[in-house]
């Protein structure tokens, strides 16, 4: 008998939620702007070492909100796990506008997590690719962002999921929000400036990659959306 036939749809369906969605910003299987991400991953995996090198919680932010960062961060975590057979991690941190978070509300997060009414194996949740977990920001909206991201728990927690992971790939807040930012710079290794191309003034781009950290700056991700068929770009400066 075939023993898929005993298991009952609703079991199934239970199970899918506690995965969190990523489809909405994952970009078509097999397209030229998947190719991309993978150029983006191999640069990475070849500046970084090899898989157990230590320096592999890599942060993508922007000089200015809605530049990319969380497409960004979902297509990169996908790629190394699922073709590069990484175990990556997609961490949350911009709490003020969690857009993963918001898109899968019934999934408690790092908000939940830090105030300890979750543990931590309780907010790390799976998705539809093996090898990619997130952790989403939690309850939506939280002014108390500092709290969170610069808390001695998440210090700690952060050296766990280095070991559990061989990336974490963090979306951050825009550089706007210098506080999130500065504290977000304390627990990782290198940040990757999205750029949106052909509207982010230059003189905006050069500022914000010499108040990025010195020498966490790894490079640039051009984020090109004038073109239909082939919108994604990348470069280093
Ligand atoms: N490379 C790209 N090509 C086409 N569209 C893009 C690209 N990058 C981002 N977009 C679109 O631009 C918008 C903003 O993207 P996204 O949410 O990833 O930016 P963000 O930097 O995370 O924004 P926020 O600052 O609000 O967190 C979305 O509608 C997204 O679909
Ligand atoms: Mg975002």
């Amino acid at each position: 008998m075939d023993r898929n036939l005993i298991i009952h749809p609703k079991v199934q369906q239970a199970w899918d939620e506690d995965k969190v969605t990523l489809e909405r910003w994952q970009v078509p299987r097999y397209s030229a702007a998947e190719e991309q991400f993978r150029v983006l991953a191999t640069r990475l995996r070849t500046m970084l070492g090899q898989p157990g090198a230590p320096g592999r919680v890599v942060a993508l932010t922007s000089a200015l909100p809605g530049e990319g960062k969380t497409l960004n961060c979902v297509n990169l975590a996908t790629v190394l796990a699922r073709d590069f057979e990484y175990r990556a991690l997609l961490l949350e941190a911009d709490l003020k506008r969690p857009a993963i978070g918001r898109g899968n509300r019934h999934i408690p997060g790092l908000i939940e997590y830090v105030s300890g009414e979750v543990p931590l194996k309780g907010v790390i949740r799976g998705t539809a690719i093996e090898g990619l977990s997130v952790l989403t920001a939690g309850r939506a909206e939280n002014p108390l962002s500092t709290q969170v991201l610069g808390s001695a728990l998440l210090q700690r927690t952060m050296l766990r999921l280095r070991e559990s992971f061989d990336f974490v790939v963090v979306d951050c807040p825009p550089m706007l929000a210098a506080s999130d930012l500065g504290l977000v710079a304390e627990w990782t290794d290198h940040f990757l400036l999205v750029v949106k191309a052909g509207t982010t003034d230059r003189s905006v781009v050069k500022s914000s990659m010499e108040c990025l950290p010195k020498g966490k700056f790894l490079g640039a991700v051009l984020s090109d959306t004038r073109e239909q068929d082939d919108r994604y770009r990348y470069g280093t400066y």
